[in-house]
């Protein structure tokens, strides 16, 4: 594949043998073994890593644009949740849906991010709070990957919040519900990682530790929604057990981005639940950089604080909002977010990386965070293969 490349870096070229990379740099060095193969030219356009969104709620039921309405006429999200709105009245729609039904709900939110280039989503569970819908939440998870040319990587995410049947006993429901269901999940091979929400509406951090070291008994690694309302310690704690993530982290300190690059844990900023929810504490970027902890972006597509399914609005959002440089948004769709995920396959343009690619109509990458509600995507490659 020849004439890929921005102005700033000159026509490049990219070789591509079955489904991955096997040697990228400028056009005039292409080795002379490759000059013969069959290739595409892609016309001066930009090249980047396939996007990877590595943090969504895409299987879900119902929708909660009611709750947006009350939010807008002054109820906070905390107060709709402490009033048994929020989170709990996904999971009665979830639990009210079919495996089927859930799978038709979903296609078009994935549709949405391949749309855009993306080639990695993950998806959590967390919205079925029984054994039962958890495991089928992360069934369609896994059959959403045979439907489309996209990986995914699943995270069961059983303490999310509290049912109403456990009101009061959130170490019963993770006796009785929550860890069985995490069991379960893991031996029918249905969890890549093992996720929670730390926070007073959700579970504390002494609770969220029973799940994790359950997860680390499984092999699992562990990934958290720390610090999205109030200051709570699960980013410390997330970091003590060497989490992949913490993501929201609009309330993590000087200290928690210390803790982080300690244990090589990923911020995940998630802009679109940030103002989706109208907080208004940002995120400690400044300290994430003095720290050298990698920032992710990803939607957190989910139907109560970001019903957002655009990765290119995200990198915007993440640089008007965060003050995040472009150059750093994308690095946050791209290899940031590929090691959230524990990969290291992908969301990097070198040899030995899956060929999974996005091809822009743009000049240069700052312009993939510039525009708004517009998608300048050329083409997607997946595995090797344009699609
Ligand atoms: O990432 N913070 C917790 N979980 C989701 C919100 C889920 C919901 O409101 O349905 C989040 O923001
Ligand atoms: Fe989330």
């Amino acid at each position: 594949m020849a004439g890929a490349g921005t102005p700033e870096t000159g026509r490049a070229a990219l070789v591509i043998g079955g489904d991955r990379i096997v040697w990228a740099g400028a056009e005039a060095d292409l080795p002379e073994a490759y000059r013969a193969a069959e290739r595409t030219d892609l016309e001066g356009r930009l090249v980047t890593p396939a996007l990877i969104d590595c943090h969504t709620h895409l299987v879900h039921g119902g929708h909660r644009a009611a709750e947006f309405e009350m939010r807008l006429e002054g109820a906070s999200y905390e107060e709709i949740a402490r009033a048994g709105g929020g989170i709990v009245s996904t999971v009665s729609a979830t639990r009210a849906a079919s495996e089927d039904e859930l799978l038709a709900l979903a296609l078009p939110r994935l549709d949405a991010l391949l749309a855009e280039g993306v080639a990695m989503v993950e998806v959590k569970s967390g919205y079925g709070l029984d054994v039962e819908t958890e495991l089928r939440m992360l069934r369609v998870a896994r059959r959403l990957e045979r439907m489309r040319p996209v990986r995914v990587r699943t995270s069961f995410l059983g303490a999310h919040a509290l049912p109403a049947d456990y009101a009061g006993r959130a170490d019963d429901y993770l006796d009785q519900v929550c860890l069985p269901a995490l069991r379960a999940a893991h031996a029918e091979g249905l969890a890549d990682a093992v996720d929670g929400f730390c926070e007073n509406i959700a579970f504390s951090p002494e609770q969220i530790a029973r799940v994790f070291t359950e997860a680390r008994a499984l092999g699992l690694p562990v990934k958290l929604h720390a610090e999205q309302l109030s200051h709570q310690g699960g980013t410390a704690l997330a970091a003590r057990f060497n989490a992949l993530s913490a993501d929201h982290v609009e309330y993590a300190t000087d200290d928690d981005a210390r803790a982080m690059a300690a244990a090589g844990t990923v911020a995940v900023l998630l802009p679109g639940a940030f103002y989706f929810i109208r907080e208004t504490k940002l995120p400690p970027v400044a300290a994430f950089r003095d720290h050298g902890v990698p920032m992710a972006l990803a939607t957190d597509c989910n139907p109560g604080s970001s019903p957002l399914t655009s990765l290119l609005l995200v990198m915007n959002m993440a640089c008007t909002l965060f003050r995040l440089t472009p150059e750093e948004a994308l690095r946050g769709v791209t290899v940031h977010a590929a090691r959230a995920l524990g990969l290291d396959d992908c969301g990097r343009i070198t040899p030995g990386q899956r060929a999974d690619l996005a091809v822009w109509d743009v000049e240069t990458p700052a312009e993939l965070a510039y525009r708004t509600g517009f998608n300048p995507l050329h083409s997607r490659i997946f595995g090797g293969r344009a699609c």
